[in-house]
């Protein structure tokens, strides 16, 4: 599991006045809006005696333990240590890491790591102006779980051959050899543009779709330092949809997908029961297979899997991950196995600029990768 990468923690929606916990990356953290309705993203690990902050309640903008009602501020400072009485001064450790949140498209992101402002990525533009320029759009929700490690998720959602086998619904037997794709790597993001039937043509779509489909286009894009992917189809123009899923690990071996889906076509709330219901009938289909995947995670080789040229999008991308890997961005997991003593956290940037006055130990980071054969 990678740091210094931005992470769709949660729905907007799902964030109002009490705090909310999120398991990532095998850590924990809480979420809160301040008084402005601004969301925030701490560690939520009191420095006091490790109270867990998500179980308490926000008091004027400010997370409140449940254990001893220490305050913290967005800015992961405590403001209000109630023994010591409204005028004694607050130690310069009684403190926790505080992440860079941002909302957008309905979901909360953070950017979890230690990257000063000026060194961390962009979020992803996922809805460009010229994209949706044609007519108006509809959007709707959701969120899934699987078990597998992140990138296998995200392997699967840019798999071009599965969907024969995988998905009843789309998928055309008589195309189970893909047309030639060229991938393009941008530094940021891959990105990969064919041809395929784009989707059914069940229930109430079946109007909305043209019989020649099979010549309409799509484009694929995983974003690398906010592991999500942006699928665009083109169904008949000026009919189109947009699905873009963001990609949390919980843990190595458990990954939360969010989505949301655009659609241009019929935008009557009514159909919204139904664009759900296609979205959740794909990713269950997706969930029996992934989480039974052997191994979980990635296997160090790419000679322990036989791949295939079909399979280069996503193994494009898990060659990435070793470069960050390799750059030292990967957290030991195994390293901290079976710790009962330590509360570990991922550094944030006011670690980085002031590392002395911290209660809690930063997670243990990979230092070295496995050799692998890119
Ligand atoms: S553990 Fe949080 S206030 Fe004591
Ligand atoms: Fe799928």
């Amino acid at each position: 599991m990678l740091i210094n990468n931005w992470y769709v923690l949660g729905l907007s929606e799902q964030v109002k006045d009490e705090p909310v916990g999120v398991h990532a990356l095998g850590q924990d953290f809480v979420l809160f809006r301040d008084n402005d309705g601004k969301a925030h993203c701490l560690s939520d690990t009191c420095v006091h005696r490790g109270g867990s902050l998500c179980r308490g309640k926000v008091i004027g903008g400010a997370v409140e333990c449940p254990y001893h009602g220490w305050r913290y501020s967005g800015d992961g400072a405590c403001v209000e240590i109630p023994s010591l009485g409204p005028d004694a001064k607050i130690p310069r450790r009684a403190r926790v890491d505080s992440y860079p949140t941002e909302e957008r498209y309905g979901w909360i992101w953070a950017f979890l790591g230690d990257l000063p402002e000026d060194e961390r990525p962009p979020l992803p533009e996922f809805f460009p102006e010229h994209d949706m320029e044609q007519g108006e759009w509809k959007f709707v929700r959701g969120e899934m779980e699987f078990d597998c490690n992140w990138v296998r998720a995200i392997e699967n959602g840019v798999d071009r051959t599965h969907a024969i086998w995988v998905h009843t619904d789309f998928g055309n037997p008589e195309h189970r050899i893909p047309k030639p794709f060229q991938v393009e790597d941008d530094g940021v993001s891959l990105y990969c543009r064919g041809k395929s039937k784009p989707v059914n043509k069940r229930g109430v779509w079946r109007d909305e779709i043209p019989d020649d489909r099979d010549e309409r286009e799509n484009a694929v894009r995983i974003f690398i330092p906010a592991p999500s992917i942006r699928i665009e189809m083109y169904m008949q123009p000026p009919k189109s949809m947009f699905i873009v899923t963001g990609y949390t690990p919980i843990d190595e071996h458990r990954t939360r997908l969010i989505f949301t889906h655009a659609r241009n076509f019929l935008t009557d709330d009514k159909y919204d029961a139904d664009t759900l219901n296609r979205m959740f009938t794909v990713l269950n289909e997706d969930k029996i297979i992934l989480d039974r995947l052997k191994p979980q995670r990635v296997p160090p080789l790419l000679s322990d899997e036989l791949l295939l040229d079909s399979d280069r999008h996503g193994v494009m991308f898990r060659q990435k991950v070793k470069e960050r890997e390799a750059q030292g961005d990967a957290i030991d997991q195994s390293a901290m196995q079976g710790e009962d003593e330590y509360a570990r956290v991922i550094p944030s940037p006011a670690r980085r600029a002031d590392p002395k006055n911290w209660v809690l130990r930063p997670v243990i980071m990979r230092k070295s990768v496995d050799k692998h054969d890119a």
